[in-house]
C-alpha cells in the first residue's frame, strides 16, 4: 500500500512539475553542481563547473550536453547518462555507484527521486539532502552534499538503508560519482613507497578505467595517496586551468576510479574499496560512507590548493587555526638506546634549541619483554623498569623543571609476538587460522573490530594521560600494512574486516577527543603512510615521511602540499643528507618544523644558526602556518623550488627558495613574487644567514612595491647546489 501510494506521489509530481523544480542547485562562490531530476524520475547531473550568473544559464549548459546522446525523455535538458548515483542491474551498462542483493536473490536496484531540502549550517555551509527510493524494494538512498561557500569546497557522502526482512548484501557504496565532457582529462596522481611518498605524476586519461586505490587495511597510503588532481581539456598548471582536486576522507581501503567511455564522458566514483568487503546491511541499519572532498578551479592547481587549506584550517584539521608544538624527537640521536640521564639531557638541549617541546620516540615500554630494538615489547605500554626505573610521571616532572613539554610515540594498534599482550590476548590479533603468522616489522595488527581492544587502545591513551600531569602531545605511529587478516571476533562475516576496523579506529580516536579535546596528535605511519581528511579530524598534523634528506624532502613536502596545509605536515631536520644545517632547517621550516638531532654536536656557529633560526619560525609561523600558499618554481620543472606564504592582510610574507642539483652555472630567472598588494611597499629582508655566512641576495634590507615585486621579481635563487634563500617581506 505505502508502495503505491509513494508511486502515485510521485507521477503526479514528475509529470506537473516544471523543468525548474526538478533543478537542485548546490553552489559555493564560484563552483556550481547541478542535478536534476528526469521525468522519468531518476537523477541526474547536468553541470559542474564555474558557477554561472543567473539559473537559466545551468538549463542551457545541460541542454549543450545532451547534443551527443540519443535517449531522450522529452526533457532535453538532462544528459541521460550521467546519472548521479547509478545502479546496477537495469540498463546501467558502465560502473555503477552501488550495487546490491535483496531478499528474494534479485541483483538490481532502480533509484529515483523522492524529495530534497537545502538547510543553512551557518553562514558559510549549507547541506543538500536529496532522498532517493527503489519503487519495488524498499531500499532508500540519501545522498548528502555540503558546499562550503568561502572556500568553494563540496563534501559528498551517501546513507545507505532498507526495510527487508533480512540483510542485504552491498557489493558496491560508493560515496559519489561525478561526471564530466571534456575533450581530454589530465590526471595527477600522488604514489610512492617508505621514503619516496606522494610523488607527483601526471598522465593523460585513456580510454577504459584507471583506477587509484588501497588495499593495505591500515598505513593504507603507503603506496597511493587518496587525492588527486584532474585537469580539464587541457593541462593545469599553478595559476591558470580547469581542474577537480579531490580527496576521499577515508583511513581504511579507499578507491577512486575514472572511467572514459566511448562518447569520451567520464565518470568518476570514489569510496571505500569494495575489494573484499561485501557488506551485509541488517534492516533498518544506515551504511555512511566516507566524504567525498573536492574543489572545482578554473585557475589552476595553486587555488585549489589555496581553497583546500583554507578549508582544511577551518573545518577539515582538528586544531586547524591554533598553533603548534616545535620539537626536539630523540628517534634518530638514541634509537632504542637511551636512559633517564640522556633524556634528561635532552629536555636541556630542547630549551637550548629554543623549541616548545620534547618528543620521546620508541623504546620506552615493555618489562617482561623490553622494546631494547624493534622485535619485542610492542603492546605492553608500561615504562621499561630498567631504562626509565622512576617512570614516565619523573620525565613528566623532569621535563616541565626544564621548562619544555613532554610528548611521547605509542603505535596502540600493533603487537609484537614477543610482547605479555601476545600471550595473554591471542584472540585480539588479526591473524589467519590454520596459517602461519604474518610478519611486517615483526609485529601483526590488534583487532580493532573488537570492542574490547578499542577500550585496550584507549586505555593505553588514557593511562599515560593520567599519570602524573599527562603528556602535551602523542606521536602515533603505525608501521605495518593488514595481512593475513582474519578477526575473532567477526565470526562468519570476514568481508566486515576492512570497514570495521577503520571504524573502530575511529570510535578510539572520537573517545579520546572527547576527553582530551585539546590534545595534539602526529599521525605518523612508519614515514607518511596515513594521510587523509578523516584521520585529520583527531590528529593536528602528520609526519610526512621518514626521509628527511633536504633534497629529497622539498619533492615530498611540495606534493604534500598541493592537498595539506603547512601547520599539519611535519617536518624534521635530521642527520639524513650531509647537507648544511641550514639547508636542512630552511626545507624543514616550510611546513611545521622539528629537530631530531644530537644539539651537542652541532659546532657552535651551527647552534647559533640553529637557534636564530627557530626563533624566526615562531616570528613566522603565523603566516606559514594561515598564509597562502603561492608555488612559484616546482622542482619538477627546474632544479630548484621557490615558493612563498602571504597573510591575509597581505603585509607579512616569507618566502623559501630551494636550489637542488642544477648544473654547472644555472641561468635562473628572477622570480615574481604573487600574492602581495601591487600598491603597498615591502622591506625584503634575507633571514636564517650562517653567523660567518654571507647573504644572497644583494638587495637585502631594501624596499619595493608590491607592483615590482610582482611584475619585475627579483633573483632568488643561488647557483649553489643544495642551497636555500629565506625572504622575510615585510609592508612598510
Ligand atoms: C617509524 C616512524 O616513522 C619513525 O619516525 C619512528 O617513530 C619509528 N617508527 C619508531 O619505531
Amino acid at each position: 500500500m505505502k508502495k503505491i501510494i509513494l508511486l502515485v506521489a510521485l507521477t503526479t509530481f514528475f509529470c506537473n512539475a516544471n523543468a525548474q523544480d526538478r533543478q537542485i542547485q548546490i553552489e559555493t562562490q564560484s563552483t556550481a553542481l547541478i542535478l536534476k531530476a528526469g521525468k522519468n524520475g531518476l537523477l541526474y547531473q547536468s553541470y559542474l563547473g564555474t558557477k554561472l550568473n543567473g539559473n537559466s544559464g545551468y538549463i542551457l549548459l545541460s541542454k549543450e550536453s545532451t547534443k551527443s546522446f540519443v535517449v531522450n525523455d522529452g526533457n532535453p535538458l538532462v544528459n541521460l547518462r550521467h546519472q548521479a548515483y547509478p545502479t546496477f542491474g537495469t540498463d546501467n551498462l558502465f560502473e555503477s555507484a552501488i550495487r546490491m542483493t535483496h531478499n528474494d536473490g534479485n541483483p538490481s536496484l532502480e533509484l529515483v527521486y523522492v524529495s530534497h531540502r537545502t538547510a543553512k549550517i551557518d553562514g558559510n555551509t549549507t547541506e543538500t539532502i536529496i532522498q532517493l527510493q527503489d519503487l519495488a524494494y524498499p531500499v532508500e538512498v540519501t545522498l548528502h552534499y555540503k558546499a562550503y561557500f568561502n572556500e568553494n569546497v563540496i563534501e559528498q557522502w551517501t546513507e545507505i538503508k532498507h526495510h527487508e526482512k533480512k540483510p542485504v548484501m552491498l557489493y558496491n557504496y560508493a560515496s559519489s560519482m561525478l561526471h564530466f565532457d571534456a575533450d581530454h582529462y589530465w590526471l595527477t596522481q600522488f604514489h610512492g613507497d617508505w621514503a619516496k611518498e606522494v610523488r607527483m605524476q601526471e598522465s593523460k586519461l585513456t580510454s577504459g578505467t584507471k583506477v587509484i586505490d588501497s588495499k593495505l587495511g591500515v598505513r593504507n597510503n603507503m603506496y597511493q595517496t587518496p587525492v588527486f588532481f584532474l585537469a580539464l581539456n587541457s593541462k593545469a598548471d599553478e595559476n591558470s586551468g580547469e581542474l577537480v582536486a579531490g580527496t576521499i576522507a577515508w583511513s581504511g581501503n579507499f578507491k577512486l576510479s575514472f572511467e572514459l567511455d566511448h562518447k569520451n564522458a567520464l565518470r568518476v566514483t570514489s569510496g571505500i574499496n569494495p575489494f573484499a568487503s561485501e557488506y551485509s546491511l541488517q534492516p533498518e541499519k544506515t551504511f555512511i560512507t566516507p566524504s567525498f572532498i573536492y574543489i572545482f578551479s578554473n585557475k589552476g592547481k595553486g587555488q585549489a590548493s589555496r581553497n583546500l587549506h583554507a578549508w582544511a584550517r577551518k573545518y577539515g584539521i582538528k586544531d586547524g587555526e591554533k598553533p603548534r608544538l616545535t620539537l626536539l624527537n630523540n628517534w634518530e640521536t638514541t634509537f632504542f638506546n637511551f636512559d633517564e640521564k640522556k633524556l634528561s639531557d635532552m629536555f636541556v638541549d630542547s630549551k637550548t634549541l629554543g623549541v616548545d617541546m620534547f618528543l620521546l620516540d620508541d623504546g620506552w615500554f615493555g618489562n617482561k619483554y623490553p622494546r631494547s630494538g624493534d622485535k619485542s615489547g610492542l603492546g605492553d605500554w608500561q615504562a621499561t623498569k630498567t631504562k626509565l626505573p622512576n617512570g614516565l610521571g619523573f620525565l613528566m616532572k623532569e621535563a616541565e623543571k626544564t621548562g619544555v613539554k613532554f610528548g611521547i610515540w605509542i603505535e596502540p594498534e600493533m603487537v609484537n609476538p614477543k610482547s605479555e599482550l601476545y600471550e595473554k590476548h591471542p584472540d585480539w590479533i588479526l591473524k589467519l587460522p590454520n596459517r602461519p603468522e604474518n610478519y611486517y616489522r615483526t609485529q601483526l595488527v590488534l583487532d580493532l573490530c573488537n570492542p574490547k581492544v578499542q577500550d585496550f587502545v584507549f586505555k593505553t591513551v588514557d593511562d599515560i594521560m593520567q599519570t602524573n600531569s599527562g603528556v602535551a602531545f602523542f606521536k602515533w605511529d603505525c608501521n605495518r600494512m593488514m595481512t593475513n587478516a582474519y578477526s575473532t571476533y567477526l565470526k562468519n562475516q570476514q568481508s566486515h574486516l576492512f570497514i570495521e576496523y577503520t571504524n573502530g579506529l575511529y570510535k578510539v580516536l572520537e573517545r579520546i577527543k572527547t576527553k582530551y579535546p585539546n590534545l595534539p596528535m602526529m599521525l605518523c605511519s612508519g614515514g607518511g603512510g596515513r594521510t587523509d581528511y578523516a584521520f585529520l579530524k583527531y590528529f593536528t598534523e602528520f609526519w610526512a615521511s621518514d626521509n628527511t634528506d633536504p633534497f629529497n624532502r622539498v619533492f615530498i613536502q611540495w606534493g604534500y602540499s598541493q592537498f595539506f596545509p603547512a601547520f599539519s605536515i611535519c617536518n624534521h631536520v635530521t642527520s639524513w643528507g650531509n647537507q648544511s644545517i641550514k639547508f636542512k632547517t630552511d626545507v624543514a621550516m616550510m611546513g611545521k618544523l622539528g629537530f631530531d638531532i644530537n644539539v651537542r654536536e652541532l659546532k657552535e656557529k651551527e647552534l647559533v644558526y640553529a637557534k636564530e633560526a627557530v626563533v624566526n619560525y615562531k616570528r613566522l609561523s603565523p603566516v606559514i602556518w594561515y598564509g597562502n600558499l603561492y608555488r612559484l618554481i616546482s622542482p619538477y620543472d627546474e632544479s630548484r623550488a621557490v615558493l612563498m606564504y602571504v597573510n591575509e592582510a597581505k603585509s607579512k610574507a616569507v618566502l623559501f627558495s630551494y636550489t637542488l642539483h642544477p648544473l654547472y652555472d644555472p641561468q635562473y630567472n628572477s622570480v615574481r613574487f604573487q600574492g602581495l598588494d601591487p600598491n603597498k611597499t615591502y622591506k625584503v629582508e634575507e633571514i636564517n644567514v650562517m653567523p660567518d655566512g654571507k647573504k644572497y641576495l644583494e638587495e637585502s634590507g631594501e624596499s619595493f612595491t608590491g607592483d615590482f615585486l610582482m611584475n619585475v621579481g627579483l633573483s632568488v635563487s643561488s647557483s649553489k647546489v643544495e642551497s636555500s634563500v629565506v625572504l622575510e617581506i615585510t609592508e612598510i
